[in-house]
Formats: C-alpha cells, structure tokens, sequence
C-alpha cells in the first residue's frame, strides 16, 4: 500500500509544534505495517536546504501566477515530495507569518498550491507513485480531498486528520475565482464556510474518512463548544470520525541514549535524574535545591494551553515553595507576564522565551514535574514525554490529556496504576488544588517513584497508533 502525507511541517526540517512530529514520525511506524508514505510538504527556505538528491518529477508551469515544481528527494530518513515554488514559499522564518507576526497575506494561495499538488500526485502524476490513499493534515491540506473529489476519476481514498481544530483556515470567497474548483462546490455541502472558502472544512467534508488524534477529542469535536462551528458537521460524520491517540518517537525521546541531557537514566537508576534537575537549576539560575518541587512547562504559549491560569496561580505555587521554570513562544502579553514574574522571583521561577530542542530535552529530564493546563488538548505530546522522562504530568482533563494521564486518585494509586494528576473543569481554583495535591504527592516519595516508573514503563511508541492507522487505510480499500 502507497500513502502521501500532506502538511506544512515535518520534524527535523520544519517545527512549530506537535504536528510536525506526527508526520516526522509516522511514516516509519506505517512502514513496520507495511505501508509505504511519502510525504508532501510546501519547499521553505530550511526545507529546500536540507535536501538530498532532488529531482524534478511534475512541473507545474502555472501555479498561481508562478512556475512551480514536485521535486522527489530525501531529508534525515524521510522520503519527500517537495512543492518547490519559489513565489510562495521562499520567505525566511515562519511558515506561517512575517517577522511581525502577522499572516502572510496570500496564504490562501500558498496552501491551495500545496493541495492542488497532493491532487496531482494522487491523480497519478507519477509514474513511479501512485498513492492508494491521500492523508492531509490540517487545514494546511485541507483542499486535497475537495480537489480529488472534484476531479472525478478513480481516485484514491482519502482522510482528513485534525490536529488543532482552532486553526480552520477560513479564507475570502473571492478565492473561488482562482483555486481552480467548480463553482457548484461554493455551497454547503460543498467548501462554503460562513460566506468565505473554509479549507478545514473542505477536507472534512469531503474526506472519506476523518481522524483526530484523540479519542477523547473525538468526542469532544461532537459538541457544541468542542466543534468549534463545525459540531454539526462532526455529528453528521460521525460514522466516518475515529480518534486516533498519537505516539511519541521512543528514538528521540529516551532518556536512557539522550545526548542532550546532564544524565542519562532508566527506571532502575532513576537517582540519576538528579543530576538533570541540577543542570537545569543552574541553567536558569534558580536556587540549586534537590528538594524543592519542580515544576516545568514547555510549550506554544497560546490561549489553547491555559497558562494564563497558570499565571494567575503563581501566588499558589510560591506559598508552596515551589520552582517553575517555563519554555515557550507565542502571545507577547504571556511572554510579558512570565518575564515579569521569573525578574521578580529569579530563585523560584525561570522564563526562557523561544523554541529551543535542547532545553526542552533537559527540562524534561530534571524537572519533577510537567504542567499542561489546556483548555483544549487534541493529543498534546509533551505530557507523554513527561512521562517516558519520569516528570509527573498534571493536566487538565480534556481532549488526549485525559486519554495519556491515570489520575493519582485513591483507587489508582491503590493498584499502583497512577501515572499524574488531572483536574477538571479547566479554571484557576481547580489548578491551584492540582498543585497543591502534587505536592501532597511529592511529600510521600514512595508513591512518587511509583508514578514515575508507571509512566516510563507506559509504551508511548508510534507501534499501536500505526496499527490503528494501517486498520483505517486498509478498511477504506476494502
Ligand atoms: P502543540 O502541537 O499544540 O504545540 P504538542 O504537545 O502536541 O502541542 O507538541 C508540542 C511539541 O513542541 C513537543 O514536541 C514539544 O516538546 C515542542 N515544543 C513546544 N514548545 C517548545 C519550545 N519552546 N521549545 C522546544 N520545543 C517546544
Ligand atoms: C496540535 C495539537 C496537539 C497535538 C498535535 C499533534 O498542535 O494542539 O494537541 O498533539 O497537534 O497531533
């Protein structure tokens, strides 16, 4: 079976959260199933970079007003189509916005080009390549499905997966006159979202199947607040959604072979962590105290994650004589208030603003502790490397956070099953009585080395998502 992936980012050549280690990762896991994927993804500046033997296989003369070609290459293990097409895509830093950090204008076009060019390839473009399945991810891929379901034919079978459904890629309908879709599909049942082109909605229209990265989000899509403009939708399809939960890369993430990190460990040593919450004290120049509870968020600092209650729970975390020490990037008024905060307590609370790989892996590493407070979770990864690098999670209990995350509650601490702490409904109160069972948790070191090993013994590999995955690819050629 041959499958093209479809997105706008993929780990190690372009990153801004979860979904470019998904399709970083996955491929190889399919590959243990059998399943052949290439990926699809738009050529930037970093991925045109990083390619190995390129060569051109469709050209396309005229993709929205500029010449553009499918390379075939290679990059860090991935077989890769590369959408080269240099007026879209070659423009420095984000993938997505300018260095102000606003959108670029023409993304409309910019990621049309990238679904028109999944369409090409699962048309048959390619002789060497013809994909019995076509995956698109995000809204990104959104128009992929609506293309191949427009140009008729035996096409191949299609799924839209949803990722973060706050991202809906809702474009003006002036649009229609150059995507190149019949104008009949600027209807309901067609890509007509609230009077503008919705891409998302397109591919979740006319996917044969739509996945999420959580069965618990899956669940969630289906009601009013969860779907996000699209609850009828989701509950019309309801037969044709499955969540899926994600993996982690077990390679990238071990805490036994981690280059990066002060110490490497495994469930037998687990001491040695101590060695990684030391480095990472001094690192950020917090009070070098092996007994202080570590907290340690790393994370896009966006609305989704909740660490504006985090922010106003600090206050709880210092009459406990806890550490945070916070890795992120995102809205400027966040990265304010935890700058503010580490300035005025530079001993008890660190603010490294910025995406950085390395710190990530040693606060992971060190930290005793992994908060993630969203107030949406599709699957969330971060709470799943906590665990392989024996930091206890405390989630909210929503989307793939309730479904990665045994709640240290009487019961599952009884039967040695926790794995961390969740709380629910997503509000400060209940934040702040999360910390506090914590660290009523931390104080009772037995129990805590328990819900250490549990999760680093939890197989958080892409092994079972891609069993589920082959399952869906294998039902729709049936
Ligand atoms: P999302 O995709 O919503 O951002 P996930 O938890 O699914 O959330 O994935 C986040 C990924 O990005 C993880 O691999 C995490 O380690 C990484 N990450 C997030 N913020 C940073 C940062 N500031 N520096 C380094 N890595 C980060
Ligand atoms: C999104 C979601 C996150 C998920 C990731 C990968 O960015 O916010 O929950 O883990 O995609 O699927």
């Amino acid at each position: 079976m041959k499958v093209l992936s479809v997105g706008s980012e993929i780990y190690p050549l372009v990153k801004t959260g979860g979904l470019a280690d998904v399709l970083g990762a996955l491929p190889a896991a399919l590959a243990a199933e059998g399943i052949e994927t290439r990926t699809l993804v738009p050529g930037y500046p970093a991925v045109m970079a990083a390619l190995d033997r390129a060569e051109t296989v469709v050209e396309l003369p005229d993709l929205f007003g500029g010449e553009a070609k499918i390379l075939a290459a290679a990059s860090a293990g991935l077989p890769l189509f590369v959408l080269d097409a240099p007026h879209l895509y070659a423009r420095p830093g984000n993938p997505y916005a300018d260095a102000s950090g606003y959108d670029w204008a023409d993304n409309g076009l910019r990621f049309a080009a990238l679904a028109r060019a999944a369409a090409e390839i699962g048309n048959g473009a390619l002789e060497g390549f013809r994909p019995d399945i076509v995956h698109a991810h995000d809204w990104q891929a959104g128009l992929a499905p609506a293309y191949l379901h427009y140009a008729g034919g035996q096409r191949p079978r299609t799924v839209m997966t949803i990722h973060n459904l706050a991202y809906q890629g809702q474009f003006p309908a002036y649009l229609m006159g150059f995507l190149g879709l019949p104008p009949e599909s600027y209807a309901m049942e067609g890509v007509e979202y609230y009077q503008s082109v919705g891409y998302l909605k397109a591919g979740l229209q006319f996917a044969d199947a739509i996945t999420t990265v959580s069965p618990s989000y899956a669940a969630e899509l289906q009601t009013e607040a969860g779907g996000m403009g699209l609850t009828g939708l989701f509950r019309r399809r309801s037969a044709f959604l499955h969540g899926i939960l994600n993996g982690i890369d077990t390679g990238i993430w071990n805490p036994e072979r981690d280059s990066l990190i002060a110490a490497r460990f495994a469930t037998e040593n687990l001491p040695a962590r101590r060695e990684n919450k030391a480095a990472l004290q001094r690192r950020l120049g917090l009070a070098p105290e092996p007994e202080t509870l570590l907290f340690a968020v790393v994370s896009r600092l966006a609305w989704q994650k909740g660490l504006d209650l985090l922010h106003d729970v600090l206050p709880v975390l210092e009459e406990m004589g806890a550490q945070l020490a916070v890795l992120g990037s995102g809205e400027a008024a966040l990265e304010a208030a935890y700058l503010a905060a580490a300035r005025a307590r530079p001993e008890r609370i660190a603010c490294v603003i910025g995406f950085d790989e390395e710190l990530a892996h040693l606060m992971q590493a060190g930290a005793d502790a992994v908060l993630v407070p969203s107030r949406f979770e599709p699957c969330g990864l971060t709470q799943m490397i906590a665990q392989r690098y024996g930091a206890v999670p405390v989630v909210a209990r929503v989307g793939g956070l309730a479904d990665t995350v045994i709640d240290a509650n009487e019961i599952a601490l009884d039967a040695h099953a926790a794995t961390g702490v969740q709380f629910a409904p997503v509000a400060a109160e209940m934040l702040a009585i999360a910390l506090n069972r914590t660290a009523r948790l931390w104080k009772d070191r037995e129990a805590w080395r328990r819900m250490q090993r549990n999760g680093m013994k939890a197989d958080f590999s892409w092994a079972r998502p891609a069993r589920h995955y082959a399952e869906l690819y294998r039902g729709l050629l049936a």
